[in-house]
């Protein structure tokens, strides 16, 4: 059985998806503080049967020591972690606690119970401001704010941890732009109040939510002068945790780090276009100051994880905008109420 913590979590959701329908049995374990009870049922849906759930805190020490006592855990994939790049500025210590206390706490009860099979969600924020396009994963790594602290602190946790003791497999997974959603429409992102990551906005300004898009900044130096991302469909990242979790088991131990990302960047005015293209209407949008902090471009190297585990990204701009948009115009009212404030996530 794979542990996933934050399953009912948007990149979680997707891969417990892909797990179970590749036949593993999956845990799930969420707080439910960014997600919703819904999503086990929509991945019964979408797999023919609910993964197990347990609602809780990955810090609670003594549900961790139970749940590792009464199933069979192989393996475990963190994805749990609060990830609003803003909010971590306003209030770190909560971000430490629960991003770096949390993965210490998990690592400590998989440490107990002799399971030492770990697939961690790291950022391609650990690069701050890329030096060198595309990013491979030899470069330097800075953060500029806690929520990248905690990535980078959880980063070399992990690699002490290889060090200490033999047979840790370990995969930190370095992901990029997630974006889009299962295609079925059942499971997708989820953003508190207003989003500040570009893809879950247009979507509101496309079902009417939002009467316009911000684009912050039209003067980078990039071909249309807007900032150029690397954007992955979130179901092509799901298939490379589950290529990362099956190289780790063919490992008698790893520290495996990778970038997940396609390789290709696109600008803010591609992707207004693919999306207008993708939900049939046109989404109006203002430029607008650059937001302190961004940067101008970003976008994978992506021979690593094609050496090391085979993986590549095959879903275009167009599926993410048309899966994404499916989940967008369902009736998701349920999904809007959580949160109120509006922070940049990663
Ligand atoms: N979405 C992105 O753009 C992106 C990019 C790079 C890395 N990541 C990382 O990937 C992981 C998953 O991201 P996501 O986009 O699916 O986020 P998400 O917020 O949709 O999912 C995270 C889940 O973890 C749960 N959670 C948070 N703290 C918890 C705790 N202490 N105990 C139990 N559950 C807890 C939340 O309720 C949520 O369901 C995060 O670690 C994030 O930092 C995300």
């Amino acid at each position: 059985m794979i542990l996933i913590t934050g399953g009912t979590g948007f990149i979680g959701s997707h891969t417990a998806v892909v797990l179970q329908q590749a036949g593993y049995d999956v845990l799930v374990i969420d707080n439910l503080h960014n997600s919703e009870r819904e999503v086990i049922s929509a991945i019964g849906q979408i797999t023919g049967r609910e993964p197990a759930f347990i609602e809780g805190d990955i810090r609670d020490v003594s549900l961790l020591a139970g749940l590792f006592k009464t199933h069979h855990i192989q393996a475990v994939m963190h994805f749990a972690g609060l990830k609003a790049v803003g909010e971590s500025t306003q209030i770190p210590l909560t971000y430490y606690d629960n991003n770096i206390q949390g993965s210490i706490t998990l690592l400590q009860a998989m440490r107990n119970a002799g399971v030492r099979t770990f697939v961690f969600s790291s950022s391609a924020t650990v690069y701050g401001d890329p030096q060198r396009l595309p990013l491979t994963e030899d470069h330097p790594r800075s953060a500029t704010n806690p929520y990248g602290y905690t990535k980078l602190v959880i980063e070399d946790i992990l690699e002490s941890l290889y060090r200490s003791e033999p047979g840790w497999k370990i995969a930190r997974l370095r992901y990029f732009n997630p974006v889009g959603a299962h295609p079925s429409g059942l499971i997708g992102e989820s953003p508190q109040g207003i989003p500040n990551n570009l893809m879950p906005f247009i979507a509101q300004v496309a079902t009417g939510q939002r009467k316009q898009l911000n684009i912050f900044g039209n003067d980078y130096d990039t071909p249309d002068g807007t900032g150029v991302r690397d954007y992955i469909h979130v179901m092509d990242l799901a298939e490379g945790h589950k290529t990362a979790l099956e190289y780790c088991n063919a490992q008698a131990q790893t520290l495996l780090t990778t970038n997940l990302g396609t390789g290709q960047g696109y600008s803010v005015l591609e992707m207004i276009q693919a999306y207008e293209q993708a939900c049939g209407k046109p989404i109006a949008y203002q430029v607008a100051e650059r937001r302190p902090g961004d940067i101008a471009a970003c976008w994978a190297d992506t021979t690593y994880a094609k050496q090391t585990l085979g993986w590549k990204a095959d879903l275009g701009l167009k599926e993410m905008c048309q899966d994404g948009w499916r989940w967008a115009s369902r009736d998701n009212t349920g999904q809007q109420k959580r949160g109120q404030d509006s922070f940049n996530t990663d």
